[in-house]
């Protein structure tokens, strides 16, 4: 009976794998998914999307910032990106008098094109396969400690050599856990200009109450501009626009920088994520939330204060909450376990499989003596830096290393930075939030971490303070230094080496202190000894699955993990049902926009101007041919945090939108992807263009774009 029911999970589980819309393919492979991509609907070939030799779509993609895509659309460098990707530099751009998160922003020049000093952006120009290089001398009887020093030696060697002879940023980048490894040249581009935002209440329609969620109204889009020499980049290649729109069924690609995903983890680690590390950490968080909530409803000025810290703490919130629904629903642990029956019966078969048969059944050792630590850190992050007196204590730390032979430039500098933080960190911060969540997350670490593995504060609430965490935290908030900014500045303009004693007795760098340092001493070298051994097992049966999976499931094909590193997923436009009874469409129109409207919810305020052209039914060449305007739409890429930003592109390469977000039920396709609900959301081009056109009338960016009617 356990053998049939595993033989029809198996079967469950490679169905799934048949459909191509699975996978984050590496450019330079790419001619191995051609035939496929071409019989899904493609018209175009792998070597027009990546080539090395002419110019081709890769030469118009970047990795903007840190953490997102941007793509080329203008043969003068004029990029796109989403709202939330340029959301930090619009804010850094607004003051008072010039509000460009609320007002929106359009540079109708290039003179008022504005500069971004730090911002960057990436261009891969080659990638090339070293795996035997680095891998050189290693084999099978090295043990782990040796092949990572060996692999390290290898890799240093190699970009030392090559960096000596390319312009380009050399990398090497790791592929299937340390299986696989390519050398990469990077064209960094570092004069990166503004040049257009929408309000935010376009940018942001939905604010986090729409995040993850389909259906879906934002027009999340924002504008910039890459120069090269002070002269506006010429690229090698920039996309075409389609404004035909998309129809259900239709092949699109995504090409972009997805940052982690972990889809060859063993269940164990499954598990332990989905139902150990992210129930507790979507209850902590719901309990930050919820006093953000209570405070923000009552007062704008404290919405307005909390607005990007609820933003960040719910993006990830809300997202675990689908991957452990999605887990469940969806069987993901019964499908890794099936899975894992038959790599064991596959390894069976040949003695020498033995190490992958080992590597699988250490896993749940480590796992298990691992799940402490875990716990350990999950709390310190989650409850311990949640509060903001603690982690703005810390920020005066380098105080306490002053002397009187500190010269006194050096100490006046370090001031100056101090006051400018304080002033930053006051300005968004709620003292009521504050103790409340101070008092929340206290009581639920100490809850919830063993007494002899935890930080000694904690311990001190016990002893001292006879358990009573309301007294503990009033004592903290009334005696800290920190909490109050009179005292902050008096204490900064008054400083003298001597006063360093008052920091490191100030109660709230106590608390800091010990929370940091429990960490560092009892959780972090552990952690990180436990980190090497996952790794050099996951290494090992990553090792076994690339030969398995091919022998045993020849229609499957293997991709490697999301590492930052571009790719390319393919997927066809549709709707699909999250559950019973309930049905999605597949694009959204500004008619949503207007049922959402809400003028007294921040998240739902629609502009006049928006009315306008609504009500006149003025969109031009944009609107699509059922005479609507589309704003968003969904396919079945597979995306992940970092593809926000990425060029969505049709069966010719040419421009549909820019993807910007999953569907809730789908978002556990970081760990294991389901096509019949991981969806990828992307803002459609029309929409984006009708807003610098119509709405914005800044038409001499439609103008040097290329457009295909
Ligand atoms: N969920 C998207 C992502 O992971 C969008 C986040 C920004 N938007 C927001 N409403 N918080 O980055
Ligand atoms: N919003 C995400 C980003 O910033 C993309 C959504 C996802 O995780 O797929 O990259």
């Amino acid at each position: 009976m356990k053998k049939l029911f595993l033989t029809i999970l198996t079967s469950l589980l490679f169905s799934g794998m048949l459909r191509a819309d699975e996978g984050m393919w590496i450019p330079a492979l790419l001619h191995k998914n051609e035939a496929e991509m071409q019989a899904m609907g493609m018209k175009i070939t792998a070597d027009d999307i990546y080539s090395i030799n002419h110019s081709s779509m890769k030469d118009a993609v970047v990795l903007f910032g840190g953490g997102c895509t941007g793509e080329i659309v203008s043969d003068q460098g004029l990029l796109l990106t989403n709202h939330h990707c340029g959301f930090d530099w619009i804010q850094k751009h607004s003051t008072v008098e010039h509000d460009y998160l609320t007002e929106g922003f359009w540079a109708m020049t290039m003179d008022e094109e504005l500069p971004c000093p730090g911002l960057k952006a990436k261009m891969l120009r080659n990638m090339v396969d070293v795996t035997e290089k680095v891998l050189f001398n290693i084999t099978d009887e090295t043990t782990d400690e040796e092949r990572a020093k060996i692999v390290k030696e290898n890799i240093d060697k190699l970009v030392k050599d090559q960096q000596a002879m390319s312009d380009y940023k050399v990398t090497v980048e790791s592929f299937y856990l340390g299986n696989q490894y390519f050398l990469m040249f990077n064209e960094i581009f570092d004069d990166i200009r503004m040049v257009g935002a929408p309000p935010s209440n376009i940018g942001k329609f939905g604010g986090d109450t729409d995040n993850w969620v389909w259906p879906r109204h934002t027009g999340d889009f924002s504008i910039f501009r890459i120069y090269k020499d002070g002269k506006p980049y010429k690229p090698d290649y920039h996309f075409t626009i389609s404004l035909k729109g998309v129809e259900e069924g239709d092949f699109t690609f995504v090409f972009g920088y997805p940052a982690r995903t972990n889809e060859y983890l063993p269940a164990v680690a499954v598990n332990q994520e989905a139902n150990v590390v992210y129930p507790v950490v979507v209850d902590l968080r719901t309990q930050i939330l919820d006093i953000y909530n209570k405070y923000q409803e009552k007062d704008a000025k404290i919405r307005l204060q909390y607005a990007s810290k609820h933003a960040d703490i719910g993006n990830g919130w809300k997202k675990w909450m689908g991957v452990i629904e999605g887990i469940h629903n969806f069987k993901g642990i019964e499908k890794k376990q099936a899975f894992e029956e038959a790599f064991y019966a596959w390894c069976q078969k040949q003695r020498n499989r033995v190490i992958y048969t080992r590597a699988l059944r250490e896993f749940d050792n480590v796992y298990a003596e691992f799940e402490k630590y875990r716990m350990a850190t999950t709390y310190l992050t989650e409850a311990g830096f949640a509060i903001e007196l603690f982690n703005f204590s810390s920020v005066f730390d380098p105080l306490t290393e002053v002397d009187k032979d500190t010269p006194k430039e050096e100490l006046d500098a370090l001031i100056e930075e101090l006051k400018a933080t304080a002033a930053g960190f006051y300005k968004d911060y709620y003292m009521p939030i504050d103790k409340e969540v101070a008092v929340t997350m206290l009581k639920a670490y100490r809850d919830a971490q063993p007494k002899d593995f935890r930080p000694e504060i904690l311990n001190e609430i016990d002893k001292k303070f006879k358990g009573n965490v309301e007294a503990y935290v009033d004592y903290v908030f009334n005696r800290s230094i920190f909490a109050s900014e009179e005292k902050t500045n008096k204490f900064l303009d008054g400083f003298k080496p001597s006063q360093a004693k008052k920091i490191t007795k100030d109660p709230a760098f106590v608390a800091y202190k010990s929370i940091i340092g429990f960490y560092l001493t009892e959780v972090y070298p552990k952690s990180a000894e436990y980190n090497a051994k996952i790794n050099n097992l996951r290494r090992v049966y990553m090792e076994g699955q690339m030969k398995m999976i091919p022998e045993v499931y020849p229609e499957k094909r293997l991709y490697p993990d999301a590492n930052f590193t571009l790719r390319v997923t393919y997927g066809k436009v549709g709707g699909f049902k999250p559950k019973d009874a309930v049905t999605y469409g597949y694009f959204t129109t500004l008619d949503g926009i207007m049922q959402k409207e809400n003028p007294n919810i921040y998240d739902y305020v629609v502009t006049d101007r928006l009315h306008e052209l609504y009500d006149a039914k003025d969109y031009g060449r944009y609107a699509d041919k059922d005479g609507t305007m589309h704003v968003a739409f969904i396919a079945g890429n597979h995306t992940t945090g970092g593809n926000s930003g990425s060029p969505i592109l049709n069966a010719e390469g040419k421009l549909l939108g820019l993807n910007f977000d999953r569907t809730w039920e789908g978002t556990m396709s970081d760990l294991i992807y389901d096509p019949s609900i991981c969806k990828n959301i992307s803002v459609d081009i029309r929409y984006v263009l009708f807003l610098i056109d119509k709405y914005a009338g800044c038409t001499r960016l439609i103008d040097e774009m290329t457009i295909d009617e």
